[in-house]
């Protein structure tokens, strides 16, 4: 076995120095090779760091209804321009928000450096529109860059392609802010792609030359099948590939540059809903990254109260991971540079959970198909140390029933306090409504639930 597998790592590894030397970037021919040994490699840290941090901040914060609220509302550019005048979030702290994000058991930060409004929040030099040229004055890109960095979190930029700002940027489509303005998309005839091709491009290298190490690219987003919609040939996605590839070459990448088929992507990024099983691309199981907001809208909303619980915050991560995937948690901060109470809240009982049940999300991830879910319960498994993690969501009365698992763990305990669990139950506390033939395992558990919001089984497997 153990010759078998390094004689296959061996044969990988040259197929992928061969694919490297000798291949072009898109070839047919060796994509599957160059995707899965490369990629394995480039996406450990990644894949085993399971939860990371999204925060969307940027001129949206001000109006503090969506995100959006330059297309939801139709604004003209010089109309949600305003904002920029007014941006000056004199409460920015980084530290405290990176601080924030590692006590809460986040691996990775992703932070908007620029969304579909098309403000810079860091210091480019191929546009006025900037954070730099707002009251605040500041790159706040760089200031957060350097406070997650000290906090040992891997660092990942959100770019958006979308930019309804750029003089460039085509109007006649079913989500920019100016679609229904005549005078606006009569212009559209002199707008001139390369030099939007050419921005997209040089923003991008500025954000991966000049920030040191990025380890995730967030590009958002693609739409082809739309009426006039965008996608690769409008953003000249195979040059920004290449172009992020060779300045960041093991930078982790989503799948928001339209270029699926061609292979230039690492994960896919489902995003506001939970995929029902592991999420597939042409049949594959594939690295899979979910993004989910605490309530909705991913930059502040003031009005919006739809916060999820921070049980439903913990389920969810646990859910994800229990499917081979990663949790992309969103904070949107206010204009003053604060990260609301309702988001702090629901963090700081992630922060509470997962200091004593980390072990079962980091590293982890679906448990073998043979293992059949329990009754109200999640499953995760860490194929490193052989350990199965049972998370359950309803704590049953005495006895907890694990199917399939008879004869096959040589150790039980309770996650939180390592607290043995006697496999079996006591003779005659299990009547005669189990089949003879029946495979699963009993174990004997406290009546009174673990004093933790989703007690964790921590089982040693064979
Ligand atoms: C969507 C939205 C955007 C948000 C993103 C996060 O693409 O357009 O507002 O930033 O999802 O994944």
């Amino acid at each position: 076995m153990v010759i078998q597998f390094a004689t296959m790592r061996h044969i990988i590894h040259f197929c992928l120095l061969f694919t490297l030397s000798t291949a072009p970037l898109f070839s047919q021919q060796h994509k599957e090779f160059a995707l899965s040994a490369e990629k394995a490699e480039r996406m450990q840290w990644w894949t085993e760091a399971r939860f990371g941090m999204f925060i969307h901040w940027g001129l949206y914060a001000l109006p503090a209804r969506h995100e959006w609220v330059m297309s939801n509302e139709q604004m003209s550019k010089k109309e949600y321009a305003k904002y920029a005048s007014y941006f000056n979030p004199d409460l920015y702290n980084p530290k405290e928000w990176a601080k924030l994000a590692k006590d809460a058991g986040m691996k990775y930060v992703v932070f908007t450096a620029k969304h579909h409004d098309g403000f810079s929040m860091y210091d480019t030099q191929y546009s006025d529109y900037k954070v730099t040229n707002a009251p605040i004055g500041r790159d706040l890109l760089k200031e957060l860059i350097d406070a997650f960095r000290a906090e040992d979190i891997r660092i990942g930029i959100y770019y958006s392609l979308i930019d309804w700002h750029h003089p460039d940027f085509l109007v006649n489509e079913h989500i920019h802010p100016e679609r229904n303005k005549q005078q606006e998309i009569a212009k559209d005839k002199n707008r001139n792609k390369k030099r939007f091709q050419d921005f997209l491009i040089n923003q991008l290298t500025e954000l991966m030359t000049n920030y040191g190490q990025i380890d995730v690219l967030f590009a958002d987003f693609s739409y082809p099948h739309k009426k006039n919609g965008k996608g690769k040939s409008y953003w000249n996605s195979e040059a920004l590939y290449k172009q992020i590839r060779k300045l960041q070459p093991n930078i982790v990448l989503n799948d928001r540059l339209d270029l699926e088929e061609e292979g230039g992507w690492d994960y896919k990024s489902p995003e506001q809903f939970m995929p029902q099983n592991w999420v597939t691309y042409q049949g594959e199981k594939v690295p899979w990254e979910t993004c989910q907001t605490f309530s909705g809208s991913w930059g502040y909303h003031r009005d919006q109260y739809t916060w999820k619980s921070p049980r439903q915050t913990i389920v969810m991560l646990i859910e994800t991971v229990s499917k081979g995937g990663n949790l992309l948690l969103n904070v949107g901060p206010t204009a003053r540079g604060v990260i609301q109470d309702e988001a702090v809240t629901r963090l700081a009982a992630t922060h509470q959970w997962m200091k004593y049940n980390s072990r079962a999300i980091y590293g982890c991830t679906a448990a073998p198909e043979k293992f059949e879910t329990p009754a109200n319960c999640l499953l995760t498994y860490n194929p490193k140390t052989n350990r199965l993690y049972v998370h359950v969501l309803e704590w049953p009365f005495k006895t907890i029933y694990l199917p399939g698992l008879a004869g096959k763990v040589k150790y039980a305990q309770i996650l939180n306090d390592a607290s043995e669990l006697k496999l079996g139950t006591q003779k005659g506390a299990w009547l005669d409504d189990v089949k003879k033939d029946d495979d699963g395992l009993k174990i004997t558990i406290p009546v009174r639930k673990p004093d933790v919001e989703i007690p964790v089984i921590e089982l040693f497997l064979n």
